[in-house]
């Protein structure tokens, strides 16, 4: 198990990114979310006007492609990064610029920084994750670390198995995510994934992922590179850590 898959290209896919991206610009013009990492960032959480069903602008997403069951959904995430990707700023300290500029701001989804001491809590327990590509860009693609589920579902599993799991979305994670990120950055192959619309990645949950740099060389169209992000939650903590 690799933690991740690509999907297609499918015409189904094309079409639904090809629904969404002038519903994509159009949501991000008019955000008036402060853009992060100096300028270079939106994250874009909620701003895709998509229905449950993921239908957008007319256009059915096509689950059979995916190869997922179809579930009620978010509004998509629309992470948009802009050339120079990441920049300085304010809210960052040097410490986690430096780890987002020299290890992609590795992460697992879900896991919030809780509380004035930012201990890591499973806040979000999400099924999958699904990034839809919107728009042709080489600009910071996704960026995996494969095989870093079955080593974060042992690390989480070996702290939280003391505590009931009714407990476990409150229980610190902290230094057992720390450890088992090191571990994954010591021993699990990173891979880029750089997408174009009409294809898709698929992530299992507890998949370490971030996002990479702006190459120099890279490209995307004035808007910035966009992705849909779709993470529908699972009813427990449990289910995440649990489920294959
Ligand atoms: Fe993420």
């Amino acid at each position: 198990m690799t933690g991740w898959r690509r999907i297609g290209p499918s015409a189904g896919l094309a079409a639904w990114a090809a629904a969404a991206l002038p519903l994509a610009r159009a949501a991000l013009t008019a955000s008036d979310e402060p853009l992060r990492s100096g300028g270079t960032w939106a994250v874009g959480l909620d701003l895709l006007p998509n229905e449950a069903s993921g239908r957008v602008g007319g256009v059915d997403l096509p689950w059979a492609d995916l190869g997922l069951a179809p579930e009620p959904l978010h509004r998509a995430q629309l992470s948009t990064v802009f050339p120079g990707y990441p920049q300085p700023s304010p809210d960052e300290s040097a410490q986690a610029f430096a780890f987002r500029r020299n290890r992609d701001a590795a992460h697992l989804d879900g896991l919030l920084p809780i509380g004035p001491d930012r201990h890591r809590m499973v806040k979000e327990p999400h099924g999958w994750i699904l990034g839809l590509p919107l728009n042709d860009s080489t600009g910071s693609p996704l960026v995996v670390w494969e095989g870093s589920h079955e080593m974060l579902r042992k690390a989480l599993l070996a702290a939280l198995s003391p505590h009931p799991p009714p407990t476990w979305g409150d229980i610190d994670l902290t230094e057992a995510y720390a450890a088992a990120r090191r571990q994954i950055f010591a021993s699990c192959p990173r891979i880029e994934l750089p997408t174009r619309p009409g294809e898709a990645t698929l992530l299992h949950r507890l998949t370490l992922h971030g996002v990479a740099a702006w190459a120099e060389a890279a490209s995307a169209p004035p808007e910035g590179r966009i992705i849909a992000y779709f993470r529908p939650l699972l009813p427990s903590v449990q289910d995440w850590l649990l489920m294959p």
